[in-house]
Order: C-alpha cells, then sequence, then structure tokens
C-alpha cells in the first residue's frame, strides 16, 4: 500500500464522489443540480428535503405521502418523553443526541430506521426545550414536517414566520462533505445503524466551529446599540488574536451563498431595521480587517431572533434541517461502500525499555 500525506484538516482533499450538493463556478450551492436560490424562492422545505433525499423533486403524490410519513412517525414513546422530563437538559442539542441514540426504534431495518429518526427530532427538540422552560409544547396541527416544528418550538402558527423559518432551514439542509457529515460517512462506512450514525453527526454538529456556532452569534450581537460599537467590537476582536463567531469558512473564502441568501430574507421580513444596518457593519469590517466572508450562521441568527425564535434552539433548528441531509449521505455511503480508515504519521517515541 503507497501511503500519501495531506494537508491538516483535510483542507483542500476529496475524499470521494457525491452527488447530492456541490457549490458550482459562480459560487451557487446546489442541490442535486438545482441552485437553492431558486429551491427557497419556488418550492417548500418537504419538496427540497425529499428532493435531497430521493434525487428528484416530487409529484403531487410522492409530496403528500413524503408528508403523512413524516407526520405519522413524529409521535414519541411515551418513556423518552419520561427521560426528557426527568433530564430537563438545558442543552437541546446533547439531549436530541442523547434521545436519538436511546430511542426504542420500531426496526432495525435501515431504509426504515432513517424515516422514523428524522420523523422524530422535531418532538425530541421541542419537547427538551418545553421540559427546560416549563412551558407546553405548542399544538401540532399542520400538515408538514417544517410546519409541525414551528408550532411546536413557538406555539404560534403564524404561517408568514413559519414560511421565513422553512426557507432558512432548506439552506441549513445539505452541504456536502461538511464535518458532521463527514463523520455521519465514516460511521456508516462501518456498517453501523443509522442511530449511531446520526449520534456520531450530531455530537459533531454540536461544535462551536460548526453548527454550534449560530447559538455564540447573539451573545455578542444583542449588546451593540449602533454601528459604532459593533466595529469597535470587531476591531477588539481581532487585534487580540479572538474570533468573530459567523465569519469565515473552509470552502467560501470570498462570499458564503447561503448567508446572503439569509440576508435577503432579513430585508423580506424587515427591511429597515437597526439589526440589519448592524450585521452589515460588522460584514463589512470583518472583510475589510480580514478579507473573511460571513457565514450562513451569522444572519441565521439574526433572523431567528427577528422570527422570535430563542437562542436554545439555534443549533438544534440546524440540526432539524441537516437530518434530510444525512439521511441522504448515509444512503450513498452504502450504495459503494468502503471502510473510511485513514493512516496516520506517528510522531511519538521509540524504541523505549521497559
Ligand atoms: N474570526 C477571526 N479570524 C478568523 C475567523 C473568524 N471567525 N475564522 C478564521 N479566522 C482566521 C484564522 O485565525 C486564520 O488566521 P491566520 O491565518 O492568521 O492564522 C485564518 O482566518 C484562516 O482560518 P482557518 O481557521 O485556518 O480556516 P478554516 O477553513 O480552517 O476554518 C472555520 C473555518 C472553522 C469556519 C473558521 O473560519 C471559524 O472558526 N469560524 C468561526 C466559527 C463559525 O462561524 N463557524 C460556522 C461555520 S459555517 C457552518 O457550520 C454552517
Amino acid at each position: 500500500m503507497t501511503e500519501i500525506s495531506v494537508p491538516k484538516g483535510l483542507v483542500g482533499v476529496i475524499v470521494d464522489k457525491t452527488a447530492i450538493c456541490t457549490t458550482d463556478a459562480e459560487g451557487n450551492l446546489v442541490y442535486r443540480g438545482y441552485k437553492t436560490v431558486d429551491l427557497v424562492s419556488k418550492k417548500t422545505f418537504e419538496e427540497v428535503a425529499y428532493l435531497i433525499v430521493h434525487g428528484d423533486l416530487p409529484d403531487r403524490n410522492q409530496l403528500k405521502e413524503f408528508n403523512e410519513m413524516l407526520v405519522k412517525n413524529g409521535e414519541i414513546d411515551s418513556r423518552v418523553l419520561k427521560v426528557i422530563d426527568l433530564l430537563k437538559e438545558r442543552d437541546i442539542m446533547k439531549n436530541l443526541r442523547s434521545m436519538i441514540s436511546l430511542y426504542p426504534y420500531s426496526t432495525a431495518d435501515a431504509s426504515h430506521m432513517l424515516p422514523e429518526i428524522i420523523s422524530k427530532v422535531p418532538g425530541i427538540i421541542a419537547h427538551s426545550y418545553a421540559s427546560v422552560t416549563g412551558k407546553k409544547v405548542g399544538n401540532s396541527d399542520a400538515p408538514t414536517y417544517s410546519g409541525r416544528f414551528y408550532q411546536m418550538i413557538t406555539g404560534n402558527s403564524d404561517s408568514r414566520k413559519s414560511e421565513f423559518l422553512s426557507k432558512l432551514m432548506i439552506l441549513y439542509m445539505e452541504h456536502e462533505f461538511n464535518a458532521s457529515t463527514f463523520v455521519l460517512r465514516v460511521a456508516a462506512s462501518t456498517l453501523t445503524d443509522p442511530a449511531s450514525a446520526f449520534t456520531s453527526a450530531l455530537g459533531t454538529l454540536k461544535g462551536p466551529l460548526h453548527g454550534g456556532a449560530n447559538a455564540e452569534i447573539l451573545d455578542f450581537f444583542k449588546s451593540f446599540r449602533n454601528e459604532e460599537e459593533a466595529v469597535k467590537f470587531v476591531d477588539s476582536q481581532l487585534e487580540s488574536g479572538k474570533k468573530v463567531m459567523g465569519f469565515g469558512h473552509r470552502v467560501y473564502k470570498q462570499k458564503d451563498p447561503r448567508a446572503q441568501l439569509v440576508k435577503q430574507l432579513m430585508k423580506e421580513l424587515n427591511p429597515d431595521s437597526k439589526e440589519l444596518r448592524i450585521a452589515e457593519a460588522i460584514e463589512a469590517r470583518v472583510w475589510e480587517k480580514k478579507h473573511l466572508p460571513a457565514n450562513l450562521d451569522f444572519y441565521a441568527a439574526i433572523l431567528m431572533d427577528q422570527l422570535g425564535i430563542p437562542q436554545d434552539l439555534y443549533t438544534a433548528i440546524f440540526a432539524a434541517a441537516r437530518v434530510f441531509g444525512w439521511w441522504a449521505h448515509y444512503e450513498e455511503q452504502l450504495s459503494d461502500n468502503k471502510l473510511i480508515r485513514p493512516s496516520s504519521e506517528y510522531v511519538g517515541k521509540k524504541d523505549r525499555v521497559l
């Protein structure tokens, strides 16, 4: 076996093929051949989820069956609800990871277990949040995954806000070999079950350099009264060598197309907001000083705040969308599987004698 060395962090290394998602030469994010800018404006969350999982957009019947399947499987086992209530865990991602792992699925067959896992994500998130706030889980009579999810976590059925959240979730749904998806594929390559692979991916997504970033952005953003204060903060962070969360990306070095789409959504929702002005001032300053683009999480956090969504749920919302990408990647990995097991260069002590 010939071994090759690759850059640390696998920067720029193509490790496998995928037919699910890519970024085209113009910098558009593309799902199964369609630009996400078009999907966000013309298709629903569930149509795009079907596209990601099955490869093509659904016809009317396929969409109906898909929606029914996600709603039917969404009920949460009463024993799991008891554990959620007993733990009252504030870290919703930790709880989601744990509950997906212990859930008593009705089947061990991967093709059935995958939709079963995904259908339960909104309920687990909503019940976890309710267990710590003491509020009730919102009534969920919506016939779709994203509609139900919005109702359950916010307790209201504002269809305009719900639609904005689903558009954001379309952008969170898939992003080729990002860290959590790669971990899921490593797990799937061992032929482990989907729940174990999803648990690994959820644990990875929650890290602050990945999905966890969106939960940290409001910590600093909310304190600014105007653009000047925001710019001062950026300068002091960069001067002291600290990161500004929501900036930089492994793939996007000029512009994250998803961040720009979310900015457009913010402009539609609330065109003259102070938050938008402050966000744009931060974006311009980080670019001027460090040449780093705002990433999806930066604008997503501010949009979710404007939609009235509690900060504790931000990373879990990312997860509730990304699970569809993981479903597709789990199946793609197994369709042409090879165990993912790289080598390492040993730099430890040698020839020690006892
Ligand atoms: N603020 C300040 N400086 C930064 C930032 C940032 N947010 N991001 C990168 N840099 C700096 C690095 O310190 C490094 O500087 P140097 O060359 O002087 O050492 C340079 O920019 C290159 O950065 P790397 O960390 O090498 O870039 P990499 O591709 O490895 O990392 C990452 C990408 C992890 C996203 C990084 O930009 C980061 O930590 N950003 C903040 C966390 C964040 O927003 N994560 C969300 C990612 S998007 C998502 O998950 C949807």
